[in-house]
């Protein structure tokens, strides 16, 4: 670790000495002090107060701008008063049943009226409904393999637990990469059924279909790899994927976790222009409850409405859940919003740009939608290969700056990205990038030393 990245985490550890000791408290009962793995990072996490609006305080006070809003899932922003308002008339009337009661119609037909599917089952989290949209492919092609991307994350569950960041003395062939089980305890036989494929690289999908064929069920794909920072695809690629994938009976799930509700109004289907076989929907789409949503056509749709598939959970479409899903699409994820979204992230993206440019940093900032991200390599990166090079030192002295100067740029992790929420504001971006003006002459700096000294070769 270099001294300057050393300084801010010094600094860090001043400025939030209640993180550290509820840390420290919190690790002798939960594993790693934390609920998901994801969120924790050394020294420690930071342990949050509250929220509202664009802004959270920690344990200690410290106030921040948010960009992390939950790993993307808070597009509304913290307390969005038509969501809290749904929520709290709807917390009235029961919280829970186990039975159908009116807004499971509502929502589909939102949902319908955005995204190219005819109907929707629903669950509470990306997980589940990346899981169930494989079992769907699989049920409606009577097939077993699937393919994802090197690098994509889908969810916790076993199938798609490989490959997600594979270390570069175990990931093999570029064009071919070795699947390599990314937990300990995932079931070698299930992983075996996944196929591993180098994203925005089409002949590399057209192989696997030759050395498989009739078995493969579909693929599963983020439109933007958003873990992986952000990576666009190239022009063509999901249409590429799509064709590839008819032209042998397969079908194409398109994990929208992340797109559906930040990218556009239709999200990724709508921004490129493409009608997947299979969606998934969670995140932002709940305005800060646990919701989540697959859909299809009719016909896929078919092997649930004839109980040839099982799709079941206690808590789907709980209604405090639903009522805060339907205010988020009716009130808050408006084509207005999207308007004002794009343009403060335009703002950010340019923003950065010209201080990366007035600095001399390796580096480039992309974003589309509501989210973005600062990248430490010398050109925009096409799949996981290249975002593997990206500088993780440079990064994380670029993150803790950031925080320590009241702006939490986006989740820690270098395979993170920024979300701007509808409540936040021109004034927020201005504040943000006059952080990072401060902030840009030490890391220029630093990677002018680490390349001096060979510390990192991108
Ligand atoms: C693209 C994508 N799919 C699925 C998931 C899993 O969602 P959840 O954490 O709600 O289970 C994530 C989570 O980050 C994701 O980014």
């Amino acid at each position: 670790m270099y001294t300057a990245l050393q300084h801010e985490i010094e600094t860090y550890e001043k400025r939030t000495p209640k993180s550290r000791e509820a840390h420290q408290r919190a690790v002798y009962r939960v594993p790693l002090g934390v609920a998901s793995n994801y969120r924790y990072y050394p020294p420690y996490p930071l342990f949050v107060r509250d929220g509202h609006g664009s802004r959270i305080h920690d344990l200690d006070g410290n106030e921040y701008i948010d960009h992390n809003l939950c790993y993307g899932a808070l597009m509304a922003g913290h307390c969005h008063p038509a969501v809290m308002q749904a929520v709290a008339e709807r917390l009235q009337l029961g919280t829970l049943f186990g039975m159908p009661h009116g807004m499971e119609l509502e929502l589909a037909d939102e949902i319908c009226a955005r995204y190219p599917v005819d109907m929707v089952r629903f669950g509470n989290s990306g997980s589940e409904v990346t899981m169930h949209s494989l079992r769907l492919a699989r049920a409606a092609t009577g097939r077993s393999k699937i393919i994802k991307m090197e690098g994509g994350y889908h969810g916790g569950h076993d199938a798609i637990s490989v490959s997600v960041k594979p270390k570069g003395n175990e990931f093999g062939d570029p064009e071919n990469p070795t699947p390599v089980v990314s937990s300990a305890g995932v079931l070698k036989g299930t992983s075996d059924a996944t196929l591993v494929a180098p994203f925005n690289n089409l002949p590399a999908i057209e192989r696997l279909f030759a050395a498989h064929p009739g078995e493969i069920a579909g693929m599963i794909i983020e439109p933007i790899m958003m873990n992986i920072a952000f990576c666009m695809p190239d022009e063509g690629y999901i249409q590429g994927l799509l064709e590839i994938a008819h032209k042998h009976g397969a079908l194409l799930i398109m994990d929208e976790v992340k797109t559906g509700a930040k990218l556009a109004w239709g999200g990724a289907c709508e921004y490129f222009n493409v009608k997947p076989d299979i969606i998934c929907l969670g995140k932002s789409i709940g305005g800060g409850f646990s919701l989540a949503a697959f859909g299809a056509s009719r016909e896929i749709m078919d092997v649930i409405h004839t109980q040839k598939m099982f799709h079941a959970g206690t808590y789907n479409t709980n209604p405090v859940v639903m009522a805060a899903g339907i205010a988020t699409f009716r009130k808050v994820l408006t084509r207005d919003a999207y308007t004002h979204i794009d343009g403060l992230n335009r703002k950010l993206v340019d923003g950065y740009q010209a201080i990366i440019e007035k600095n001399g940093l390796v580096a480039y900032a992309d974003g589309a939608g509501a989210n973005g991200a600062l990248l430490f390599y010398p050109r925009r990166i096409r799949n996981y290969r290249d975002w593997y090079h990206v500088d993780e030192d440079v990064w994380t002295h670029y993150w803790f700056a950031m925080v320590n100067r009241g702006v939490l740029a986006q989740p820690y992790w270098w395979d993170e990205q920024w979300t701007i929420s509808v409540q936040h504001t021109a004034q927020d971006i201005d504040r943000h990038l006059q952080v990072f003006a401060e902030v840009a002459p030490a890391l220029a700096i630093a990677q002018q030393e680490r390349s001096a000294v060979g510390a990192h070769s991108a």
